[in-house]
């Protein structure tokens, strides 16, 4: 009998290596969880892996990713059940994975989906209270207790999200200390998060003032937000009144017509925000130029750090805005038609804007689009090359008249432009193309030819990586 004590999916799988490449069967393995410590005593058993090894286990990407997630189930036997899962895979079944009717694949996916909703209900629900480290700075600390040991899992979204902030999630299992530099795991009491401050009152201002109480529905309210996790949200105690006031609210809305000024208080609040940890050197606190006066937020580029190819679009349009992600309105849409068209993924593509802020001007209640200037884009070109240099691609696709002339630095035609390929500065080979815009903009034939041109060259691009 071998015998291991886990702490981590680092540690399980350490010792799973040796005794999976030595074929030892499930049954002859005992794992237990590190904070049982039910092994005091392992002296009665071998814990060291079988010697003489015939093979090293390969295991898909696939598995890996699944394993990743199900150590973080909060369960003592989930060590077992991991080394069960991956001995079927490797011993029996090559294929268990996508036989759904299998007991032990079924028990996984369900617990993959309780992680995944785990992560995705603390990126939604952490709350910062912000607080002095005794040198002047500021430092963001919070409190969460997820279901799950997710805190690894979940902390990437933060340091993408709160790059410039000093800050600490801590939670039952740990804390996540950010510096601005790396990040470090570290035990954490709970005592040391402050309850009441004024980030405190800006996220209740700010809960009030984004929360369309036309659409507030108590039921469904609480369960994708448990009462469990209202305790540490400083909006729960606006929730309440908000669905009293809801019924009145909702029958002013519907016979008043929304004015400039809707827009602007959610805007001025995300400022508000923004402000908590300025840094000069972010294209989230940029002020390089006068766009971020009117725009919700900077959006920046996405994507895998090390994709082979980047799209540069021109600027966020109003979905971008305000969701503050790239390309997720109706160009977006024709994007990702058109990518699958050109058998290209978008999830292993970067993709990024010539300019981070939406450029737009008021025409009744909606905000149209307004093409950025000359010197914006110049201002901008400072995130985009910094963007360029981090992910180092080897191919840029350059979307439309603006985000040419951001990258090539060319105000040729697109007709002109597509027919050479350049190399950037940083090394990468330039695709000019349409920008999937002006395909929506296209009628009939025109939007046909458009659209074909455009898959022409995220195919050429796609090719360029194999030549
Ligand atoms: N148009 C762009 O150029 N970029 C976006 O992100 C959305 C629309």
């Amino acid at each position: 009998m071998y015998r291991h004590e886990v702490r981590d999916f680092e540690g399980w799988r350490a010792a799973a290596r040796p005794l999976l490449a030595g074929a030892v069967r499930p049954e002859d393995v005992e794992w237990s969880d590190w904070r049982e410590r039910r092994l005091a005593d392992t002296s009665g058993g071998d814990s060291r892996p079988p010697d003489n090894s015939p093979r090293t286990p390969v295991i898909s990407r696939r598995l890996l990713h699944l394993l990743e997630d199900l150590a973080c189930y909060r369960d003592p036997h989930r060590w077992e059940f991991m080394y069960r899962l991956t001995w079927r895979v490797l011993n029996q079944n090559h294929d268990l994975l996508d036989n759904d009717a299998d007991p032990d694949v079924r028990t996984a996916r369900s617990w993959e989906k309780a992680i995944q909703r785990d992560v995705h209900k603390m990126h939604a629900f952490v709350r910062f209270h912000e607080t002095d480290t005794g040198d002047g700075g500021k430092r963001y600390v919070a409190w969460f207790e997820p279901a799950h040991e997710i805190l690894r899992s979940a902390v990437p979204f933060f340091l993408k999200r709160f790059p410039n902030m000093r800050w600490m999630i801590a939670t039952p299992d740990g804390a996540a200390h950010w510096d601005g530099d790396h990040v470090e795991f570290i035990d954490s009491p709970k005592s040391s998060v402050p309850r009441a401050d004024t980030t405190h009152s800006l996220w209740r201002t700010y809960y009030r003032n984004i929360c369309n109480v036309a659409r507030i529905n108590p039921a469904v309210m609480q369960r994708d937000m448990p009462k469990r996790y209202w305790q540490h949200l400083p909006e729960a105690g606006e929730i309440k009144s908000l669905i009293h006031e809801g019924g009145v609210k909702t029958h002013r809305r519907l016979t008043t017509p929304a004015t400039p000024d809707d827009l602007r208080i959610p805007q001025a609040i995300a400022r508000s925000l923004d402000r908590i940890a300025p840094r000069a050197d972010s294209p989230l606190t940029c002020k390089l130029c006068d766009l971020w006066r009117h725009a919700t937020q900077a959006v920046v580029g996405e994507g895998p750090a090390d994709a082979a190819i980047m799209l540069v679009g021109e600027q966020p349009g109003n979905e971008e805005d305000l969701e503050g992600r790239p390309f997720v309105g109706p160009a977006g849409q024709m994007l990702d038609t058109i990518l699958l068209r050109a058998g290209l993924n978008r999830g292993e593509l970067f993709v990024t804007n010539s300019v981070k802020h939406f450029k737009w001007e008021p025409r009744g209640k909606r905000r149209l689009h307004k093409r950025p200037d000359a010197q914006e884009v110049r201002a901008c070109s400072t995130w985009l090359d910094r963007e360029i240099s981090n992910v180092a691609p080897r191919v840029i696709v350059a979307l439309g008249a603006t985000a040419i002339r951001a990258v090539t630095g060319s105000s040729a035609k697109i007709e002109e432009a597509r027919q050479t390929i350049l190399r950037h500065q940083r090394g990468a080979l330039v695709i000019c193309t349409y920008h999937p815009s002006s395909i929506l903009r296209g009628e009939g034939d025109r939007k046909a030819e458009l659209m074909q041109a455009l898959e022409d060259d995220l195919r050429r691009a796609k090719r360029l990586l194999t030549e």
